[in-house]
């Protein structure tokens, strides 16, 4: 019966293994757990990291990385290791188990270690692989999103708001910027984060999902960082860009609507009625003046509401339609406000509805909205000149930015957007 012949062929085999039949030739490997995805395995060269456990013939545990709550690390394939484990390592992806019997010759020979491995030992090992790489790796990068509109990518020098989450190779989690509930911000290329995060950045948009995996020679090299990142390990990071600028950056204007007949446009000292939506460059929405009756008014140049705002309402006529990009600098810097994030970038949609010819008409409409009162009585026009000369503190018949500012403004200076 060719069934029960097979048994007895299995059985044999078992019992030759068992049995003491002379020493092995070369190293057993049993790959018995093996993960579905392997995007690499282990070559000539590598450096891996490892934990195992080992056993003697009798089952004696001589060795567990796990006891040193350390794993292996090393060469694989150079004569660092005992032959037995540069052979039995080589192939294997991150996550995968071994066993392996290792005959004395590719072990510890006739001669063992003292007081750990007797002489002529056959070692039986159980590995697990956590880490691997390369001397010649460089930082690996995978898009896993990115908008279709992507017209301006992160640079040396530009400042970026991202989240990400960092896990070792082998899946284990070791920091988030969620877990700070607070984006990580940095400059770019100037060696303010780890070699292989300056590089894996470049080139990034606005909104864009990546992977980034770095190497430990550009990450945080042999002696790791902390608790959670050990010597020679590789990091990937997920990353996902909220927004970026640069310094030198001023407002950006996008035109979208401007009407055929535009002579006249919006110019400092001018009192202008305005529309706006105001979102962070994720499309978080902040604020919009549609919610309330009445449009938002100022006279430009009259240091009411942020430098970006007053710089993309200048030049506008009535009617007119643009979306601004501002940065932080002409925005709420560095400290935010509310609902701004600190350092964020802001996008203001704004419609021009109103534009007037300077003083007069401003007072006029803070008298109509009741900020301020006409002495009954008195010729209003003759009023207005007065509070004129009275703003005008240089008497230059020009009211400036600065001069004009009216009490009410002073204490409220930069508290709307
Ligand atoms: C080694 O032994 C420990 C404790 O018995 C076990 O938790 C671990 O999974 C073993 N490691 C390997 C690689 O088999
Ligand atoms: C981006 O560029 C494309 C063409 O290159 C243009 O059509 C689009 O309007 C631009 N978008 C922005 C936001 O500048
Ligand atoms: C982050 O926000 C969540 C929910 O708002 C809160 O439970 C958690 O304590 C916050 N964590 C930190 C570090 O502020
Ligand atoms: C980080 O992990 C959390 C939880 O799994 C996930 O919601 C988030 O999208 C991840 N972020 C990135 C940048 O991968
Ligand atoms: C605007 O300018 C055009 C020529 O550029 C002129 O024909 C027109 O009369 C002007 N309109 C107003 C209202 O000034
Ligand atoms: C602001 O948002 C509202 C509602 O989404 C929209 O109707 C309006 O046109 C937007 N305004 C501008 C200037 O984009």
């Amino acid at each position: 019966m060719i069934f029960s012949s097979l048994l007895v062929w299995i059985q044999v085999l078992i019992l030759c293994v068992s049995c003491d039949s002379g020493p092995l030739e070369d190293v057993v490997i049993d790959r018995y757990d093996v993960p579905k995805i392997c995007p690499r395995e282990v070559q000539m060269g590598d450096f891996v990291r490892y934990h195992y456990n080992g056993t003697l013939k009798d089952g004696l545990k001589f060795d567990a990385s796990y006891d040193r709550g350390l794993a292996v690390a090393g060469y694989v394939g150079i004569g660092r290791l005992i032959t037995g484990l540069d052979r039995g390592i080589l192939g294997m992806c991150v996550n995968e188990r071994r066993k392996l019997i290792v005959p004395p010759h590719l072990g510890y020979g006739s001669i063992g270690v003292p007081g750990m491995i007797p002489a002529d030992a056959t070692l039986y090992f159980d590995i697990i692989l956590v880490d691997v790489w390369n001397k010649k790796d460089e930082v690996h990068i995978t898009t896993l999103e990115k908008p279709s509109n992507c017209n301006r990518t992160v640079q040396d020098s530009d400042f970026v708001r991202y989240h990400y989450n960092g896990t070792l190779l082998d899946g284990t989690y070791f920091d988030s910027s969620y877990s700070r509930n607070t984006t990580y911000n940095t400059y770019i290329g100037m060696g303010y984060i780890i070699a292989g995060m300056d590089s894996g950045l470049q080139g990034v948009c606005v909104g864009e999902w990546r992977r980034i995996i770095i190497p430990p020679h550009l990450g945080y090299g042999e002696n790791g960082a902390g608790e959670s990142i050990p010597g020679s390990a590789v990091l990937i990071f997920d990353v996902h860009v909220l927004d970026f600028h640069n310094p030198k950056d001023s407002v950006d204007i996008e035109v979208i609507y401007k009407p055929e007949v535009c002579n006249v446009t919006s110019k400092k000292g001018d009192f202008i009625q305005y529309h706006y939506n105001c979102s962070l460059m994720d499309g978080t929405q902040i604020f919009s003046s549609y919610d309330f009756k009445a449009p938002q008014q100022i006279n430009l140049g009259a240091n009411k509401v942020i430098d970006g705002l007053e710089l993309g309402l200048t030049g506008m006529c009535v009617g007119e339609k643009r979306s601004l990009t501002v940065p932080p600098h002409l925005g709420h810097g560095e400290s935010g406000a509310r609902g701004i994030p600190p350092s964020a970038v802001m996008r203001f949609d704004v419609e021009l509805f109103h534009r007037e010819e300077g003083f007069s008409a401003f007072l006029q409409a803070q008298v109509k909205e009741g900020k301020g009162r006409f002495l009954p009585g008195v010729d209003r026009e003759k009023s207005i000149s007065d509070m004129f000369e009275h703003q005008d503190r240089n008497n230059d018949g020009k009211i400036t930015a600065d001069e004009l500012k009216l009490k009410t403004e002073e204490e409220r200076v930069h508290e709307e957007l």
